[in-house]
């Protein structure tokens, strides 16, 4: 028996050891077409520089150095105190919307921090078999990695932002749509399972006469990581509902557009008509109104929003897609009736990982980062990633709105300070990944949130209904 649990110890150390070395190589992938000069600019409070994300993650793992490594030296105080982002518990740090006002750390020297915690690391990794938290090591160490991957989406954002279609993206063609997504799909209520992995708590439930129990959850064997916001999978009820199978797409929000819902305030909330008319809005972000015409730009250029009218909608802030929903007589869904229509299937009455069942996630089921889109891919091109409903693109292209507010599930337990359990207030839940999240980052069951007013994420949705 001991000598399985050490051999269980060295394969994960060398699967860690692998993802490490991957994760790291594409955020510098990511960065490798801009020029020196973009690394430094900070676009907006609420953006960060390339550069800054590059020494950020890897300051990350420095603080796992030191706390773990016997000895280290840190590299630089004054690194750790430009690096660190919001964390409290690792001192004192620059103010966020400040970030771009520095031209120290020079990129050559951030890029040689990144190298010195890479050795540092990969030998680190190297010698941890022996050490009697290996475990716990290698459990930060994944963390670290899935805090990189979220980084390397915040990057895109950046770039995006900073640059747009002047960045040189390796883009690959897009897939045409091959079928039509039409209707809202009607999806049973009852109790479901809400969150990641075995139930901890079910048995004691007391459950109403007639309720679906829907089978003990299975766990989720293909997906060996979730954060703590996303546990512990615990039952709630939900009524019977319809779910669009589509997103919504520029061309419904054109229409939106049209016939004035920026400036009618009976589809808005208070507060986000306040925002509509302080910041002027009449479109979603990066929409430019040129001799009337409405254009939308991305990392591919300029282009006619009626030449995007069957992508989906993106970078809406939660205040537009509510009003949207008002306006057509539907609403958002709560983030369990997202869940349940992408990883409950009716027929099996089983739980999986992704809307197709527990297969991981390929090029053909759905439009992430490595698929090198930059851009949501038009409804319908991913038919093979539907769910059992008929819903599809639930999984990439553009996060999807929820109604539900970012708040602890019952029975959470924080598994790391100030990561998760600091943010559980004033925002939103949205699901789903879009199409600058990695593959190896997502699940059905991952909780992403932001305000009510931000857009500058890939943020969209698709509406529900009550039957
Ligand atoms: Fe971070």
């Amino acid at each position: 028996m001991a000598s399985t649990i050490a051999e269980m110890l060295v394969s994960k150390t060398r699967s860690i050891i692998d993802l490490y070395k991957s994760v790291r190589a594409r955020t510098m992938q990511i960065v490798a077409p801009l020029e020196i000069e973009d690394y430094v600019i900070q676009t907006a409070e609420f953006m960060s520089p390339p550069r800054w994300h590059i020494g950020h993650t890897s300051w990350f793992f420095e603080t796992l150095l030191q706390a773990h490594q016997p000895a280290y030296k840190v590299y630089s105080e004054d690194y750790l105190f430009y690096f660190n982002s919001y964390y409290e518990g690792f001192g004192e740090r620059i103010a966020r919307p400040k970030r771009g006002t520095r031209s120290r750390p020079t990129v050559k020297d951030t890029v040689a921090y990144r190298q010195h915690v890479d050795e540092q690391m990969l030998r680190f990794l190297a010698s941890i078999e022996n050490k009697p938290e290996a475990s716990t090591i290698l459990t930060l160490v994944r963390l670290g990695l899935e805090h990189e991957m979220q980084h390397q989406e915040l990057l895109v954002y950046d770039i995006k932002h900073l640059l747009c279609d002047q960045y040189d993206a390796p883009l690959n063609p897009a897939p045409a749509s091959s079928v039509e997504v039409e209707g809202m799909a009607e999806i049973e209520g009852g109790l479901f399972w809400l969150g990641y992995g075995v139930a901890s708590w079910g048995s004691s439930l007391t459950v109403r006469e007639g309720a679906d129990l829907s089978g003990a959850r299975p766990p989720h064997s293909k997906n060996d990581f979730a954060f703590d916001n996303e546990k512990p999978a615990h039952q709630v009820f939900l009524q019977d509902y319809a779910l669009d199978r589509a997103l919504v797409s520029n061309g419904d929000y054109l229409e939106f557009i049209r016939v004035g819902g920026y400036q009618n305030f009976r589809w808005w909330f208070s507060e986000g008509w306040e925002v509509v008319n302080r910041e002027q809005w009449r479109a979603p972000l990066y929409w430019e109104l040129h001799d009337d015409k409405w254009m939308i730009r991305d990392f591919s250029g300029q282009h006619p929003a009626e030449e995007k009218a069957n992508e989906p909608v993106s970078h809406v802030s939660f205040y537009e897609a509510s009003a949207f929903a008002k306006w057509s007589g539907k609403r958002l869904p709560t983030e369990a009736e997202w869940e349940k229509a992408a990883a409950f299937d009716p027929k099996t009455r089983q739980q999986t990982t992704f809307p197709w069942g527990n297969h991981p996630v390929d090029e053909t089921k759905a439009n992430l980062f490595e698929n090198g889109l930059w851009a949501p891919a038009t409804i319908g091109a991913f038919p093979n990633g539907q769910n059992s409903y008929g819903c599809q693109q639930m999984i990439g292209d553009v996060w999807e709105w929820t109604t539900s507010d970012y708040v602890p599930y019952p029975g959470f337990k924080s598994e790391f300070d100030e990561y998760n359990d600091k943010w559980f207030v004033n925002q939103k839940v949205l699901r789903g990944g879009s199409y600058a999240t990695p593959q190896a980052h997502l699940r059905a069951t991952y909780r992403n949130f932001f305000h009510a007013h931000e857009r500058w994420m890939v943020s969209g949705f698709r509406c529900a209904k009550d039957m």
